[in-house]
């Protein structure tokens, strides 16, 4: 696929997922109580200010992420586009409005990133973020993640995810997203991306994403 054809397929998946987020209820039927109670057990896995967690398994960053995202992901969990048996359990209990809820929480959170790549793969990793890799059509990732990182609508942020999470889910990407083909997603869009980069890209641009604030 051309760079050109993939930037048009985003713009048109993402204009269609605006239109049916525009549904969603507002956040006024949960009390702050029962919003705590559900964030605190969010923060055992992602974090104590959701900054993410290395356990077993990289547990990604929700801190600063955007609404629109979170919702999108949370509702593939549920609709197993998206296969993780842990996050199906957690969101597929979650009501409209405590899903709206819990993404106005994690939007306004702002911890410092957890870090730990290696440096001298930060160079490489941002001249790939700001450039892409032409000769593999791989587009200039911040002409979609936005020049900083910080992602916009069904953009996710990138800016301070784990870097070890990054690299799991790039070199997974086809395999745990986009799993119900009649029923194709923003996921799409990432697909061509994910495959034409090398493991070695890959880890680069993670470890430059890993440090942004
Ligand atoms: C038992 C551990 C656990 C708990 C509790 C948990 N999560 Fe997760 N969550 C995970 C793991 C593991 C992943 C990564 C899945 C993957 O690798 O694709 C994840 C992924 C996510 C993602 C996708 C993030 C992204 O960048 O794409 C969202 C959104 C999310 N969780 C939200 C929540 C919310 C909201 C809660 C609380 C209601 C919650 N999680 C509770 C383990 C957990
Ligand atoms: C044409 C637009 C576009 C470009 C260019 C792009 N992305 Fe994405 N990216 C997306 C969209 C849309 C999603 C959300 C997919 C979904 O909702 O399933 C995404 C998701 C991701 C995710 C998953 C985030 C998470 O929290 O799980 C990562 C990692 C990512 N992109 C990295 C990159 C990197 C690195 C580059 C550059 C090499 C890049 N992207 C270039 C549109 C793009």
């Amino acid at each position: 696929m051309s760079v050109q054809s993939i930037l048009l397929t985003a713009a048109f998946a993402i204009a269609f997922s605006t239109a049916a987020q525009a549904e969603n209820k507002d956040s006024a039927s949960v009390s702050q109580k029962e919003l705590k109670a559900k964030t605190d057990y969010c923060k055992t896995c992602h974090g104590v200010s959701g900054q993410g967690f290395r356990g077993a398994f990289p547990m990604p960053r929700l801190a600063g992420q955007q609404p629109e995202y979170l919702k999108n992901q949370l509702s593939a969990f549920i609709e197993r586009r998206r296969t993780n048996p842990v996050m199906f359990n957690v969101a597929h209990v979650l009501s409209p409005p405590m899903l709206t809820a819990l993404t106005t929480y994690f939007r306004d959170l702002d911890p410092k990133p957890l870090g730990g790549a290696p440096r001298e793969l930060v160079a490489a990793g941002k001249k790939i973020y700001e450039e892409g890799v032409p000769k593999a059509e791989v587009p200039p990732c911040a002409s979609c993640h936005g020049p900083d990182a910080k992602g916009a609508d069904a953009f996710p942020r990138l800016a301070g995810q784990l870097h070890d999470y990054i690299f799991r889910k790039l070199t997974n990407w086809d395999k745990e997203r986009g799993q119900d083909k009649a029923n194709p997603d923003n996921s799409a869009i990432m697909g061509p991306i994910a495959h034409n980069l090398t493991e070695a890209q890959i880890k680069a641009v993670a470890a430059y994403l890993s440090y942004l604030d």
